[in-house]
């Protein structure tokens, strides 16, 4: 997959293409690119927003300079670039991620995530260039850099190679395996720690018990939506 992240704040890129499950990906001929809307602006100052028309706190990331930043890069209209990849405004308000677009968004071989800023986007952009918006959740983050690492973390590890065990991805939380269950609870050595001991059937090696085991703990924790309860 080619991801290309639109941003204004391209070295926070540089750590996160150092994570393990990322630098696997890359390694394994998956591309992380960055493209800065400020290289790309013809206003003085290196100028990319506005004060929004109407009134009212923050910034918007301009329309013209988006169509220019786009245009360099992709060497095309930004208004046709939505009909080759996907091209996703990352807005609080969006599409809200989950497991279904994020497999939708694995299966893609090309996609460029817009990160927003200030008070994010002119509605034009999302309009006329975007294929999508997507937002990683009901609260504000002041930008969509931290959405986009969201989105190429869920998205990379998913693709073969980038995880070191090719079932890793298979049967996880919220996986069709798991029929959009939340994960069975993990247990590992020692098999007692003060006191607290470990269940039985996972210390017996009969592969179907233990089969039934965890399907039926990720059918009650998904049948409680509030997460896994605690004492
Ligand atoms: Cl994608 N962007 C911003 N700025 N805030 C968010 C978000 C995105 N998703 C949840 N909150």
């Amino acid at each position: 997959m080619q991801l290309d992240v639109v941003t204004l704040f391209p070295d926070w890129f540089e750590w996160f293409r150092g994570q393990r499950h990322i630098a696997n990906a890359l390694r394994g001929g998956h591309e992380l690119r960055t493209l800065n809307p400020r290289d790309h602006t013809t206003l003085s100052g290196g100028q990319v927003d506005d004060t929004p028309f109407g009134g009212g706190a923050g910034m918007v990331l301009r329309v013209d300079v988006m169509d220019a930043a786009l245009r360099a890069f992709y060497n095309a209209d930004p208004v046709d670039l939505r009909r080759e990849r996907r091209v996703i405004a990352l807005t609080p308000g969006g599409r809200v991620l989950d497991d279904a677009f994020v497999d939708e968004l694995a299966a893609e071989p090309a996609v460029t995530l817009l990160c927003g800023r200030y008070e994010g986007f002119d509605e034009r952009i999302v309009q006329h260039f975007c294929s999508d918006t997507l937002s990683i959740g009901r609260y504000v983050l002041a930008g969509g850099e931290l959405a986009a690492m969201v989105v190429a973390d869920a998205v990379l590890r998913k693709l073969p190679g980038s995880l070191g065990h090719a079932d890793s991805a298979v049967e996880e939380s919220f996986s069709a395996a798991l029929g959009g269950n939340p994960e069975y609870p993990h247990y590992t050595r020692p098999a007692e720690y003060r006191g607290w001991g470990v269940p039985e059937v996972l210390l017996s090696g009969h592969h179907e018990e233990i089969r039934n085991w965890r399907r039926a703990r990720s059918d009650e924790r998904g049948a409680s939506s509030g997460g896994t309860p605690l004492p």
